[in-house]
This record gives C-alpha cells, sequence and structure tokens, in this order.
C-alpha cells in the first residue's frame, strides 16, 4: 500500500463546542459514506457561543491538536462559532492539514438565494461578524443578525414542551423575518428546529445551513477512501458521554451506540 492510499484511509477529523456538530457530520457522511470519520464535542466547556474570542480560539487548538494526534486526514470546524472566531488560527497552527470552517459555504448557500438575508447564530458568531462580511462579499447587499443563545440550550432538551420551542422561536423571527427573503442558519443547534422554524416562517423566506455545501467542499477537496464498505464514525466527548450518546441522536439522526471520554 502507497502513502497516498494509507493517507486517504485516515479518517476526516470534525469538531463541534457539543453535539450540534453532528448535523454536520450528517451531511458529511452523507456526501461521503466510505469516508471513516472521528468527532469530538467538547461538551465540558460548551457554549462556545457566549465566550471571548481569544477563549474559542484557544479551545478551537486544543480540539483541533486533539485530532491531529488521531491521524486525521483534515479537519472540519463544525461550529460555526469556532469557526468565526478562531479558522486562520486552527489553519496556521496545523499547516500539513486541511482545514475548512463552515461560514464560508453557509455565507455561499444563503447567497445563492439573493435578497436580505436573517442570520440566526450565537452572541459571539453575530458579534464578530464574519458571515456578514462573508455574505457581503458574495454580493449580499443587506444582513440582519440575531443572537438566538436559548436555541442552544433548547436544542439539547429535548424534553421542551413544544409550546415553550414554538414560542422562543416565533420569538427570535420576529422582527428578524420582516423584510428578510433567506434565513441562514448560523450555528451547529438550529438545524433540529428547521421543520418548526419553516412552519412559521409560512414559505415567507428560505432556510438555509451551511451543512451541504460545507460537506461538497470537502467531499471536493480530500483525498479519498477507495473502499467500497461504508465508512466507521467514532464519537468522542469531553464530558458527559451518556447524555451525548442519548440526545446526540436527535442532531445525527440516527442512533449512537458508543461515545467515548476524552480529555483536550
Ligand atoms: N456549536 C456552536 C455554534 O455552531 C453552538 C453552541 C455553542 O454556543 O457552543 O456556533
Amino acid at each position: 500500500m502507497n502513502t497516498r492510499t494509507l493517507a486517504a484511509d485516515q479518517p476526516i477529523g470534525v469538531f463541534d463546542s457539543g453535539m450540534g456538530g453532528l448535523t454536520v457530520l450528517r451531511a458529511l457522511r452523507a456526501a461521503m459514506p466510505r469516508e471513516h470519520f472521528v468527532y469530538l464535542g467538547d461538551t465540558a466547556r460548551l457554549p462556545y457561543g457566549t465566550k471571548t474570542a481569544a477563549t474559542v480560539q484557544r479551545y478551537a487548538l486544543q480540539a483541533a491538536g486533539r485530532l491531529v494526534t488521531l491521524g486525521v486526514k483534515a479537519i472540519v470546524v463544525a461550529c460555526n462559532t469556532a469557526s468565526a472566531t478562531a479558522l486562520p488560527a486552527v489553519q496556521a497552527q496545523f499547516p500539513d492539514v486541511s482545514v475548512f470552517g463552515v461560514v464560508e459555504p453557509g455565507a455561499a448557500a444563503a447567497a445563492e438565494h439573493g435578497g436580505t438575508v436573517a442570520l440566526l447564530a450565537t452572541e459571539s458568531t453575530v458579534r464578530g461578524g464574519a458571515y456578514q462580511r462573508a455574505l457581503m462579499r458574495r454580493g449580499v447587499q443587506k444582513v440582519q443578525a440575531r443572537a438566538a443563545p436559548l436555541l442552544v440550550a433548547l436544542a439539547e432538551e429535548p424534553s421542551a414542551a413544544p409550546h415553550i420551542q414554538a414560542a422562543i422561536i416565533g420569538d427570535y423571527l420576529s422582527g428578524l423575518m420582516h423584510s428578510a427573503d433567506t434565513l441562514l442558519l448560523g450555528c451547529t443547534h438550529f438545524p433540529v428546529f428547521v421543520q418548526q422554524i419553516e412552519l412559521q416562517l409560512a414559505g415567507r423566506a428560505v432556510v438555509v445551513d451551511s451543512a451541504t455545501t460545507t460537506a461538497a467542499e470537502v467531499a471536493a477537496s480530500i483525498v479519498p477512501r477507495a473502499h467500497e464498505d461504508r465508512g466507521e464514525i467514532t464519537l468522542l466527548a469531553t464530558d458527559g458521554a451518556e447524555r451525548f450518546r442519548r440526545v446526540g441522536a436527535r442532531f445525527l439522526g440516527e442512533p449512537i451506540h458508543r461515545v467515548e471520554l476524552v480529555d483536550v
């Protein structure tokens, strides 16, 4: 087996602040079913979205470093907050690994629909302005951005009553959606609410996220694994492995059998 084949067999590393990035892993796996993936959820330190840029950058470098020790052939920074804040730092720290973020692909997905874009994201992502700049670069004239921190906790709490979910989502959408043509879900956790969001929008705007466009970008860039069999997923978390296993299935869209506890 030559070096290229060996490298192609290495997993793709994916990290997020928690289990929300499993929505991105789901899209990656759909686009590249033969690839092996190792996913790291930094559940011990979630949320990233309320932290300062310096802290998010430090956490992102540690998470990426952990994946590099596992011999990944590429890294996907599935966390929007980490992508918006720390992508250049991760790329600079690990120049031998291809590092992909979700902000540019997310902006591309939204810009494709044109018109005014409404962005729902974490506080840190909205404050940093990376999505707004990426959208403007792609010719979007107007961006309305709103932080929706409660949706992160809500997504991880499946026991929340439907009327509470509807009220919180409705509150975040109100005011944001008067003139928007496209709603960009700029946070890994939000796609689990897509049906509820679309119900409330009643066709007034198109809902997009970065998962599919990110997966397409990664699929076009990596050296693919040549084997015919389906690739494997290894799931790692920095805290609450059992909760991750139970609740994570909501994000991944398939049952989770095993989550390993790790330190970064
Ligand atoms: N993963 C984060 C993101 O996509 C959301 C959760 C958090 O605040 O850490 O921005």
